[in-house]
């Protein structure tokens, strides 16, 4: 990146995502589903629910909970991830619930729990970003009533570059990369999530954001017209 300007290992523009491909209703038994793919990065998501919550004691009088379970499959690496939820697994089904909870109505299911779970089949960076884009899709497509869908996706720099949604390889630059997940939801205008890994100085950190931002535009507005287009005819029953 830093010899040749501009030039990323897959010759993609630094503003530039990799090719998304999405889908809702994806998995027949959960009550909202849908894949998302960016790149060779892949998440399919299912909700169930919602439902009473389980033990009692953890339940909320006056609202819901937006319960994400994360999950990198097994074979979804090249080195073969040991199958159970890691430390990271559990991480992200936090950062995954956070970025998303804002984001539904959960005043309307006081005491119950709606399950999100996220299954990364693919992984090539930037997965916790697709597995809250295709949760966000997922929840549309169960009928959750939402303020607002979310976009995700990963900005940061390598060398002094701003650049969009970087690839495993590029993480891995050796100089170093820094990467900044967010979720950004253009209807309530809120940035729900936004971690930073790396160094990055003030000037490129607010590129980056401003970056992420109409990029997570862009990815709701294919949710829309994903969702449209499958309800084109109405829900079915
Ligand atoms: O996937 P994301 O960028 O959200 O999270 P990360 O922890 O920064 O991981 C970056 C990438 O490292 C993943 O997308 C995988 O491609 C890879 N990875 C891996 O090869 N083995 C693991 N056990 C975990 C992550």
């Amino acid at each position: 990146m830093a010899k040749t300007k501009n030039k990323r290992p897959d010759g993609r523009k630094p503003s530039e995502m990799r090719k998304i491909e999405m889908e809702a209703g994806v998995i027949p038994n959960a009550v909202g589903s849908a894949r998302f793919k960016i790149g060779d990065t892949e998440a399919i998501v299912g909700v169930y629910g919602p439902r009473e919550l389980h033990p009692r004691k953890i339940r909320l009088a006056d609202q819901g909970l937006l319960q994400c379970n994360y999950d990198l499959m097994s074979f979804s690496v090249s080195d073969r991830k040991r199958p159970g939820p890691s430390r990271r697994d559990r991480e992200l089904s936090l950062v995954s619930s956070n970025a998303l909870s804002n984001l539904v109505f959960l005043d309307k299911y006081p005491t119950q729990v709606i399950d999100v779970f996220i299954q990364i089949p693919q992984a090539d960076a930037g997965t916790r970003c697709a597995g809250i884009c295709a949760a966000s899709l997922a929840l549309a497509d169960a009928g959750i009533p939402m303020k607002g869908l979310a976009g995700s996706i990963s900005a940061g720099a390598i060398g002094d570059t701003v650049v969009l949604d970087l690839t495993k390889e590029e993480e891995d630059w050796a100089d170093g990369a820094t990467d900044i997940p967010l979720t950004y939801s253009p209807k309530t205008g809120f940035i729900t999530h936004l971690q930073l890994d790396g160094e990055i100085s003030k000037k490129n950190l607010f590129k980056a954001i401003d970056m992420g931002v109409k990029a997570a535009e862009k990815i709701v507005d294919m949710q829309e017209k994903t969702l449209k287009e499958k309800y084109k005819g109405g829900a079915v029953e």
